[in-house]
């Protein structure tokens, strides 16, 4: 099996800004509830005519040029998203189109929030084997699309983006050193859209109920994420053979600076490793690690060697965590 690791990475945040006081002029809310409760300041949201596969597109382009690599090159594309354009074709198949990667497979796929670890792990396996040289994983959402914005618990939390991922084979010892992926269907009902798929299918009534937007039990799904944050991650590093003082920087998924806090602290890791950046960006789901991800590569929070932690939960319920020891320099074999 060859070592596989992250050669290039890219991001794209949409232009359009809104701050929490802009939200308190039509939701019953204010800057000192969200940032207090959750550390978010503002988030990016897509234009209406913007889709998932336009956000992942940009952050693909962005993350091939970092890699130096031309889309033919791509074998594989997978998109972790729960806002796809449709529910079919998938998303994947739409960006692949669009980046003229005449000869990659592409497909979706659906962990929620910890959809990017979920297909960190999926695209691995192809490298590791063999059976692919190159596959671009994309965390892409427009969640600002499935929001009802008249939900103060809800509309408050969550923003646009995407992020992007190369990966390739890479020198042994570096890229990813462990996996660690998780799933309770009976806690899902906490998070969900319940209308819109073969179990309620659309119709006049089930708009009329906002039944296609998102629907949280908020404080069930706070508990579950303290709880998973801290264990996912002492089991991946247990997994990987290391010691919580030899990583370097921890890259939780951001939904709330209080839970991000809470598995730090069982952690025992320093603050000054850990990234936040939801104050920016608020909740983007699939597309949270990526963009943290690519953030902390741009601003050298991550060189050669370096020892990462990347750990994520989210709606099914899911979760994912990987360990990875940081190089750019793919083989290509
Ligand atoms: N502005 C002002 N007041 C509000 C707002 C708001 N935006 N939202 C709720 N409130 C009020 C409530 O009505 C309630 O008032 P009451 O006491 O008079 O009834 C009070 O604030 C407290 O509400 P809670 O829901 O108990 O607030 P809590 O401290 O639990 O914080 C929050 C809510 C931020 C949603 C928290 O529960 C949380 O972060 N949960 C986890 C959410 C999460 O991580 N989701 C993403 C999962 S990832 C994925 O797959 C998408």
């Amino acid at each position: 099996m060859r070592s596989v690791g992250i050669v290039g990475t890219g991001s794209y945040l949409p232009d359009k800004v809104l701050s929490n006081a802009d939200l308190a002029k039509f939701v019953d809310t204010n800057d000192e509830w969200i940032a207090s409760r959750t550390g978010i300041r503002q988030r990016h949201i897509a234009e209406k005519d913007m889709p998932t596969s336009e956000l992942c597109y940009q952050a693909g382009l962005r993350a091939l040029e970092d890699a130096q690599i031309v889309p033919e090159e791509i074998d594989l594309i997978i998109v972790a998203t729960m806002t796809p354009d449709y529910a079919f074709p998938a998303t994947a198949c739409l960006v692949a189109d669009r980046l003229g990667a005449k000869n990659a497979a592409a497909f979706d796929l659906e962990a929620a929030c910890s959809g990017f670890i979920f297909a960190l792990a999926t695209a691995s396996q192809f490298v590791a084997t063999g059976m692919y040289k190159t596959v671009l994983v994309i965390g892409g959402e427009v969640l600002s699309k499935i929001l009802n914005w008249e939900d103060r618990s809800t509309c408050i939390l969550f923003g646009d983006g995407a992020g992007a991922a190369v990966l390739q084979a890479v020198k042994e010892g570096f890229g990813f050193l462990s996996f660690e992926l998780g799933a309770d269907g009976s806690g899902g009902k906490l998070l969900s859209q319940p209308a819109g798929g073969s179990k309620c299918p659309a119709s006049l009534e089930t708009v009329g109920k906002n039944l296609h937007t998102l629907q949280m039990e908020g404080r069930e799904v706070y508990k579950f994420a303290v709880r998973i944050m801290g264990d996912v991650s002492v089991k991946v590093l247990e997994k990987a053979g290391i010691k919580k003082e030899d990583v370097d920087l921890f890259l939780p998924h951001q939904a709330n600076t209080r839970i991000i806090d809470a598995a730090v602290k069982r952690l025992g890791i320093s603050p000054d490793k850990v990234v936040v950046n939801l104050d920016k960006y608020g909740n983007m789901s699939a597309a949270s690690i990526p963009v943290a991800l690519d953030e902390a590569v741009k601003a050298r929070r991550i060189t050669e060697g370096d020892t990462i932690v990347m750990v994520g939960f989210g709606a099914g319920l899911t979760w994912g965590a990987c360990v990875l020891k940081w190089t750019k320099v793919g083989l290509k074999v």
